[in-house]
């Protein structure tokens, strides 16, 4: 009924197999970005099942994919060849691939950052990725810009210390208010960030939507969590003690 992410028409064959969390509009984007950059070199941070996975690894020659999870690996190993999987923390990750993409002159054209989205999870992950000195042209984009503690994240990042850093727009794809079954939740967007290495002024942070952005946030749930930031951890506590499952969960073990 209030499915965002199906029908797609498209010549990109999808794979239906891999659950793609991306909605409609994202999905046509990510596959047009790739169709056109045809990266050397990209970066995924956040694999899960492999949904955006099969457009990075279609376009380009070869793709490193970062996830905190095994699972990924195990499921996705034989599905693509052109594919290394590494396992553990974006934060601890990050640093020694791009490390390693740079000291073997290859050209990281391409990032997806998709995995821990809160505040400073987004911020870390940005400030590993930004630091580095890139030789050629560089896309970045964050999926979930529209929500909050992401877009908190984006924002926290103090673009004058990167001056290659050319564009940035948080609303570059606009995101969802209560995406499927999330109610009242803010989700989904892309936020793309180009670098260029011959730029030298600051960047400003461009939000197309912020209107649409501020309107959603006084109607969703995000408004009174963040109200009652306060009561977090007792509500961790009541969940642990009735044995409630977290949202994250389902990315630890994709048989439950
Ligand atoms: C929203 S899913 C990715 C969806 C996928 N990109 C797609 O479009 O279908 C987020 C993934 O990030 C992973 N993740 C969460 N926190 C992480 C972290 N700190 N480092 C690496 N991966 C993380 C989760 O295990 C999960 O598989």
């Amino acid at each position: 009924m209030n499915d965002i992410s199906n029908p797609i028409i498209s010549d990109f064959k999808i794979n239906e197999d891999l659950v793609w969390q991306m909605s409609r509009a994202e999905k046509y984007s990510l596959i047009e970005i790739l169709r056109s950059l045809k990266p050397e070199v990209s970066l995924e941070i956040g694999t899960y099942m492999g949904g955006s996975l099969q457009v990075l690894s279609k376009f380009s020659s070869s793709v490193y994919s970062i996830d905190i999870s095994g699972e990924p690996e195990k499921f996705l190993k034989n599905t693509f060849k052109n594919v290394k999987f590494l396992k553990g923390k974006s934060k601890e990750l990050i640093n020694p691939t791009i490390s390693k993409i740079i000291e073997s002159n290859n050209k990281l054209e391409f990032i997806l950052i998709d995995g821990d989205h809160s505040k400073n999870g987004v911020k870390n992950d940005l400030n590993e990725i930004l630091k580095f000195k890139y030789k050629n042209p560089l896309t970045i984009i964050l999926h979930d810009s529209f929500n909050p503690s992401c877009r908190r994240g984006i924002k926290s990042i103090d673009y004058k210390n990167f001056p290659n850093v050319e564009y940035i727009d948080l609303d570059y794809v606009s995101g969802s208010f209560s995406p499927n079954d999330d109610y009242r939740e803010m989700w989904g967007g892309f936020c793309i960030i180009k670098i260029n290495p011959e730029s030298t002024k600051v960047a400003k942070v461009n939000s197309s939507q912020n209107e649409l952005y501020k309107s959603s946030y006084l109607l969703s749930v995000h408004l009174l969590k963040d109200i009652f930031f306060f009561l977090k951890p007792l509500k961790r506590l009541v969940y642990n003690l009735l044995g409630i499952r977290k949202k994250q969960d389902v990315y630890f073990n994709f048989n439950k």
